[in-house]
């Protein structure tokens, strides 16, 4: 069990020292998880073999681009990004759930994404899952109840999710208010972030010119 203040950073997924890790979140996540949502015999056919080839396993990761969320310096799950905008895997440790370890992780895919001019993310979404990508903004545009994992029907649904433009955030106020630090957040999660921290001097300004000074700003940004 992680300490439920522990919040995840996202990082990069490191060939080959994370594949066994990685593999065995996914299929904790499988086996405790989705265990709750699916029939025993659905379990054991998606989860697969326990001695797969972890080299291949390792090569599909950095075929893909794979991030992983670490807590207290452990992986606790990883999402993969295909170059089409498909979501190909989201995984969390069952002993790190429900704690923002899957918004993290889609967070940054979205980001991920969107820097390489990709207009939509598509996932084949678990019925574990569905819940959990609906809050980050997907939906589903086909049921797949005749899915099929390795003979054995798995039903799941295509979800999708638009990218659009990302907001642009403009963080006002005085000097050493705080704006800096949130401004690294909210850029993290991929806003486009412009700091105004001058705009108290302008005190009797119209909101014309206050206006003006923000549009500079965001110019130059
Ligand atoms: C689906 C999964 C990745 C979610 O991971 P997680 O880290 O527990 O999710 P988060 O804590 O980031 O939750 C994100 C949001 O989804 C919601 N959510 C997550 N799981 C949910 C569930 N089972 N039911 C309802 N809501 C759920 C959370 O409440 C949260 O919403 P909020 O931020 O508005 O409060 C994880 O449960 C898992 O690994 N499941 C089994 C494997 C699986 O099905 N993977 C997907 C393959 S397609």
């Amino acid at each position: 069990m992680f300490p439920s203040s522990s919040s995840p950073s996202i990082r990069p997924y490191r060939s080959p020292e994370d594949a066994a890790r990685t593999f065995e979140v996914f299929r904790a996540a499988i086996t405790q998880t989705a265990s709750t949502v699916y029939e025993p015999h659905q379990i054991e056919a998606w989860a697969g073999p326990c001695d797969i080839d972890l080299g291949e396993w390792d090569r599909r990761r950095t075929t893909a681009t794979t991030l992983v969320a670490v807590i207290d310096d452990q992986v606790v799950g990883f999402a993969d990004l295909l170059p089409d905008g498909l979501v190909d895997m989201l995984f969390v440790d069952p002993a790190a759930g429900r704690r923002g370890v899957a918004r993290a992780l889609i967070t940054r895919v979205q980001h991920e994404a969107r820097e390489r001019g990709i207009a939509e993310l598509r996932t084949l979404a678990s019925r574990s899952a569905q819940p959990a990508f609906a809050r980050f903004g997907f939906r589903v545009v086909a049921d797949r109840p005749g899915n099929t994992v390795r003979g054995v029907v798995v039903p799941n649904a295509e979800m999708r999710c638009r990218l659009g433009t990302p907001t642009l955030v403009i963080l006002a106020g005085v000097p050493y208010s705080g704006k800096s630090t949130l401004a690294g957040v909210l850029a993290d999660r991929g806003f486009g972030v412009v700091e105004v921290d001058d705009i108290n001097r302008a005190e009797g300004a119209t909101p014309e010119a206050l206006a003006d000074h923000v549009q500079d700003r965001i110019a130059a940004h």
